[in-house]
């Protein structure tokens, strides 16, 4: 099987965290029996030093000619006054819209050797495994109209507005309950229907989608302001939460932060199906940014972007024996003790980015 990825490595410790990405694509071409095609491009502030935008066309294009993207990160204080259609950002945005990215995934997941620097009690988080899946290109971070006008009287009034149509909120919803198959078979649907027109159409299409079409999968249906609290009391009850962009965006934090720290945590946004090949445009990327305070010391954890890769070989290549190999690479590593200075508590000895992505190699020699 050959597959094609297109790697946009980024800025800051993108391209540091990449390289690991990239060690392991190279152990499975000469491991395994399958075959990444690798190519690579500018994005963000290099992409902007060199081309004049935060992602040429020519990358653009095999961006959406690609089987996957996998995106480092992006940004610095190097490009701080680029004007700002061409800052670092527009080229994610870019991405996700050309990409027609809509749903993001988010996995929380404690692997058990990091289950004491968890924020919440060890028996609560020891074994999570969650999924948000929140969607993206919809709700109140892009409906119209969206304004700030000055009242007869001098004041001010902001105007957001959250819109969602049937097909929107159907696409997600399908989403949601294809990712529970895989998983533990469950989905839980948050939105505040108490209070919002458009929880009441999310709750009634999220209903109507998972008995037509997924009679054996159980829905449950929770309110988003009860679900955070539920994340923080008991977590492990849920598998897929499935909820819009804003609530999405929130929960997804929550979540993230039962974990441990920003460098573990992955990433992946799917587009809709291709019409023939059924195959989704796809783009994975760790959770954190391009911390530019730590670039250039050989200190990043490539954690995250190494587990944005296996959900690549999970959703994108169908690789699910792969995927587990890595994500079980990984937890033993942990086990091991081995440690980048985010994760490390006071007097473990650390590793460096290349030492982290070469262990977790050997873990996969060994498996
Ligand atoms: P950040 O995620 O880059 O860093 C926050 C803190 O976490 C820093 O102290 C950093 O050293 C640490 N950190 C992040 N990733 C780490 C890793 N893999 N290993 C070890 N430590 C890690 O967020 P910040 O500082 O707010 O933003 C820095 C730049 O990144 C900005 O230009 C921002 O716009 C950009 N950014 C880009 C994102 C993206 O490309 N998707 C997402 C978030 C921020
Ligand atoms: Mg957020």
């Amino acid at each position: 099987m050959s597959h094609k990825l297109f790697l946009l490595p980024g800025d800051g410790i993108g391209p540091e965290i990449m390289n690991e990405v990239k060690a392991i694509i190279n152990w499975m071409n000469a491991n395994m029996d399958v075959t990444f095609e690798c190519d690579e491009g500018l994005v963000g502030g290099s992409a902007y030093d060199a081309c004049g935008e935060a992602i040429s066309e020519e990358d653009m294009a095999k961006a959406l000619a690609a089987d996957a993207v996998m995106f480092g990160a992006v940004g610095g204080p190097k490009w701080a006054d680029v004007p700002y259609d061409k800052r670092p950002e527009a080229g994610l945005l870019r991405l996700r819209k050309d990409l027609g990215l809509f749903a993001n995934l988010r996995p929380a997941l404690c692997y058990p050797a990091l289950a004491d620097s968890s924020s919440l009690k060890k028996e609560l988080v020891e074994g999570l495994d969650i999924l948000i899946v929140r969607e993206l290109t919809g709700g109140v971070y892009f409906g119209e109209p969206k304004e700030v006008v000055t009242l007869e009287d001098g004041q001010q009034r902001a105007v957001d507005t959250q819109v969602y149509t049937t097909s929107e909120i159907e696409r997600i919803t399908r989403v949601a309950f294809d990712l529970a198959k895989t998983r533990s078979n469950r989905v839980s649907s948050a939105e505040k229907h108490n209070v919002m027109k458009s929880g009441v159409l999310w709750k009634q299409i999220v209903t109507k989608i998972g008995s037509e079409e997924y009679p054996d999968t159980p829905l449950e249906h929770v309110l988003a302001d009860n679900c955070a609290m539920q994340l923080v009391r008991r977590p492990k009850q849920y598998d897929v939460i499935v909820c819009d962009n804003l609530f999405g965006d929130i929960l997804s934090d929550v979540a993230a932060m039962l974990t441990g720290s920003l460098g573990m945590l992955p990433s992946a946004s799917l587009g809709a199906p291709d019409a023939v090949t059924g195959k989704r445009k796809a783009m994975y990327e760790p959770v954190h940014g391009s911390a530019p305070d730590i670039s250039g010391t050989g200190s990043a954890n490539p954690i995250a972007t190494i587990a944005s890769f296996a959900m690549a070989l999970r959703y994108s290549f169908e690789m699910v024996k792969e995927a587990d190999m890595v994500e079980k690479a990984i937890a033993n590593v942990l086990e091991k003790g081995l440690r980048t200075r985010d994760i490390a508590k006071e007097g473990d000895t650390t590793v460096t980015t290349t030492q982290m992505g070469a262990a977790i190699i050997a873990e996969l020699e060994a498996l």
